[in-house]
């Protein structure tokens, strides 16, 4: 089955075609045909975060370039063109609310034919929802043009299939991909941080999430407050390891918010509050200071993570980790969460994706894509909207 899946739920334009097939849990495997991303965080930057009528604005330039990239490394840009100029019109309708959207994706579907896809997918949250009704409607409107099947995916899903499927070998194409339960995620994300535990394929239990700010939030914040730009997770993690690598002084303490609290919840607020009043009380900020805050924040964030990841661990039975979201590329958390679960001396699996795969990207839309289209859960188009609190349970 071939799917061609759309993500425009932040601050990533992504497209992504897959050809997958089999069951999951014993035959599946898939092959990429085509993925491209275009990010807006240089657009944002100068906002300190992402500010969603911008998103809006630039999702609607970017899809078509991104679709045209995935066609091309697909090889489906030459298929002779037979667009209805009807069809044209009511593309113009479903799109009335992204006139420069329509603009270029009218001529798209003048120049090139209908691609040999069997469905469409699309990301309906949670998210930004000025930024996910772009993508939502350019799926309508390419559904209808093509006359496919839409399915609709959560966001947390797709990191979650993502991390499953897509880490077991690193150049994605996989055979016989299969997982053990109980399956435990940890999602931590610029928007989430959740553990969340599958007893089977597509079924989940929110076993705890943050009371406040999401960890990839506070990275981005902790950040800001040292006068670095956005996004602030690779920045921090840049400044953390510099400062292990070479030694550098180490006299910041921080706390582990909830590290002791007898539930899978977690707090970052109070942690980036610290910072901030660290930062207060040492200005000007020497680079010295920012090397060693960097450092202790990424610690404290990791040690909270960890430790709640371990209990759930150990009173569920877990099988399998999966860790995904942006926050998932952070080298320091990857190397603790591998430590950590060897050392835990059980035989089980640790699952986080390359980098690039960590961060939002279709890929990841198209896998979570395959499980609803397998089971024939398709949506109608009249009932999709954006969801910006959908949640996984
Ligand atoms: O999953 P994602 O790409 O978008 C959301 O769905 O939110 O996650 C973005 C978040 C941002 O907060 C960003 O600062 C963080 O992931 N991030 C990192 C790193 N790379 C991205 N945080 C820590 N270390 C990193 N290397
Ligand atoms: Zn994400």
């Amino acid at each position: 089955m071939r799917i061609l899946a759309i993500e425009t739920s932040c601050d990533e334009t992504a497209v992504a075609l897959i050809d997958a097939k089999g069951d999951f849990g014993s035959t599946f495997s898939y092959t990429v045909l085509g993925n491209s991303l275009l990010s807006q965080a240089k657009q944002h930057a100068e906002y300190g975060g992402v500010f969603p009528n911008v998103a809006k604005r630039e999702h609607q330039r970017a899809l078509v370039p991104v679709l045209g990239e995935v066609f091309r490394q697909a090889g489906l840009l030459d298929a002779p063109a037979d667009m209805q100029e009807s069809t044209i019109v009511e593309v113009e309708h479903i799109l009335e609310r992204e006139p420069e959207l329509f603009t270029h994706m009218s001529q798209f579907l003048r120049s090139t034919g209908k691609p040999p896809v069997d469905c469409i997918a699309v990301t309906h949250g949670p998210g930004l929802e000025p930024a996910l009704w772009v993508g939502i409607n350019f799926a309508k409107a390419l559904a209808l043009a093509w006359n496919l099947p839409l399915v609709a995916v959560n966001h947390m899903e797709g990191h979650i299939a993502m991390s499953a499927l897509g880490s077991q070998r690193d150049d994605l194409a996989t055979e016989n991909v299969s997982c053990e339960f109980p399956l435990l995620s940890l999602l931590i994300s610029g928007g989430h941080t959740e553990l969340v535990l599958s007893r089977e394929w597509m079924h989940y239990e929110m076993l705890g999430a943050t009371r406040d700010d999401a960890v990839g939030e506070a990275f981005d914040k902790v950040a800001r407050l040292m006068g670095l730009p956005y996004p602030g997770g690779p920045e921090i993690s840049r400044l953390a390891s510099e400062a292990r690598e070479q030694a550098l002084p180490h006299t910041i303490v921080l706390p582990r918010p909830m590290i002791d609290a007898p539930n899978y919840d977690f707090s970052f607020a109070g942690l980036k509050t610290a910072v901030r009043r660290t930062v207060e009380e040492h200005q000007p900020l020497s680079d010295a200071m920012r090397h060693d805050i960097a450092r202790e924040f990424e610690d404290a964030a990791a040690d909270v993570l960890i430790s709640k990841t371990l209990r759930a661990i150990d009173e569920y039975d877990v099988r399998t980790v999966v860790v995904g979201g942006g926050v998932s590329a952070n080298t320091h958390i990857r190397e603790r969460l591998h430590e950590t679960i060897q050392a835990h001396g059980t035989e089980m699996a640790l699952l986080i994706p390359p980098p690039i795969f960590a961060t939002d990207n279709a890929l990841m839309i198209a896998l979570a894509a395959y499980f609803h289209a397998t089971k024939g859960e398709f949506q109608d188009p009249a009932q999709l909207v954006a969801r910006g609190n959908l949640s996984l349970a």
